[in-house]
């Protein structure tokens, strides 16, 4: 597509593109958001600077890709209901996403955007680092790739949030804030989807199943599962497939949660990191 409006720069690594000429504060033309769109589904993750968004500023620019959903675990801004704070103060210890993952995949249909807004960031570190996870998959041998797409896997939110949870032992939770809620039976739930999913507007492949929500192969034991997880992931971050992005006061990233997986660095103790998120909803993974 040729882009009339927006500047979309893809030199800043594997995947993503920064994107300047749109000011994301005010309402976009039809025009604006079919750039955005196109961009977003060549390049996964959209990277803008120097924006200046109240809560219901980041909600209405979400819903431009569809209808926002409500995060299970974090309680909402108090301006806006699909606005959630991520809040890291100077001395806690644990970082919300600070693991290789795709964004609720435990629930039946999972987001396919997240739009992550920086309210206030650290000056040093705090990165996210952004992997492309179809192309990893089309590095992956025919025999596993049949073997992977003729199983499906058990997604639960119990691994982080559950009773036993890496989230929810008392420490942990309170170094993620008051906003965190931690529902500890909500996270008991299980829900099956592809190993390996197929985009639903591009139709391409990508590696879908992260070591934080799924539990295991269905069918299989999770000490089964474990290692092909872990696998997956090793080949999923390699620095081929990988951009980190350094966030700045005003920064936006929306990435494509059918395709790409993500990682929040922890590496900014003594300094405060304070984001705002919002998620659209997705169709459920075929
Ligand atoms: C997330 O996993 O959605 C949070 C990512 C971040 O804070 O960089």
């Amino acid at each position: 597509m040729e882009y009339k409006v927006i500047t979309v720069n893809d030199s800043i690594g594997p995947v993503g593109a920064e994107i300047s000429g749109v000011d994301l504060s005010q309402p976009l033309s039809a025009g604006i958001k079919d750039e955005l769109h196109a961009a977003w589904l060549r390049h996964r993750v959209l990277f803008f600077r120097q924006q200046d968004l109240a809560p219901k500023q980041l909600a209405r620019f979400a819903a431009n890709f569809g209808e926002l959903d409500i995060y299970p675990f974090i309680d909402a801004v108090n301006s806006h209901p699909n606005v959630i704070p991520i809040i890291k103060e100077p001395d806690a210890q644990l970082n919300f996403g600070g693991a290789w993952h795709v964004d609720t995949t435990y629930l039946e249909r999972p987001p396919k955007a997240t739009i992550l807004y920086g309210v206030e960031v650290p000056n040093q570190g705090g990165d996210t680092l952004f992997a492309d996870a179809t192309s990893a998959y089309q590095t992956l041998s025919n025999g596993i790739r049949s073997m992977l797409e003729s199983n499906s896997g058990i997604y639960t939110a119990k691994i982080v949030h559950g009773s036993h949870g890496s989230y929810t032992e008392p420490a942990s939770r309170d170094s993620l804030g008051s906003a965190y809620t931690g529902d500890a039976e909500k996270a008991e739930l299980e829900v099956d989807h592809p190993l390996i999913r197929t985009h639903s507007e591009t139709g391409n492949k990508s590696i879908y199943c992260s070591l934080p929500h799924t539990h295991r192969i269905k069918g299989w034991t999770r000490e089964e599962s474990l290692p092909l997880f872990k696998f997956l992931t090793k080949l999923i971050v390699q620095e081929q497939f990988v951009t980190r992005f350094k966030w700045q006061k005003g920064s936006v990233a929306m990435w494509d949660n059918r395709c790409v997986f993500h990682n929040a660095m922890n590496d900014y103790h003594g300094e405060k990191r304070h984001m705002l998120r919002v998620i659209v909803k997705g169709d459920r993974p075929v």
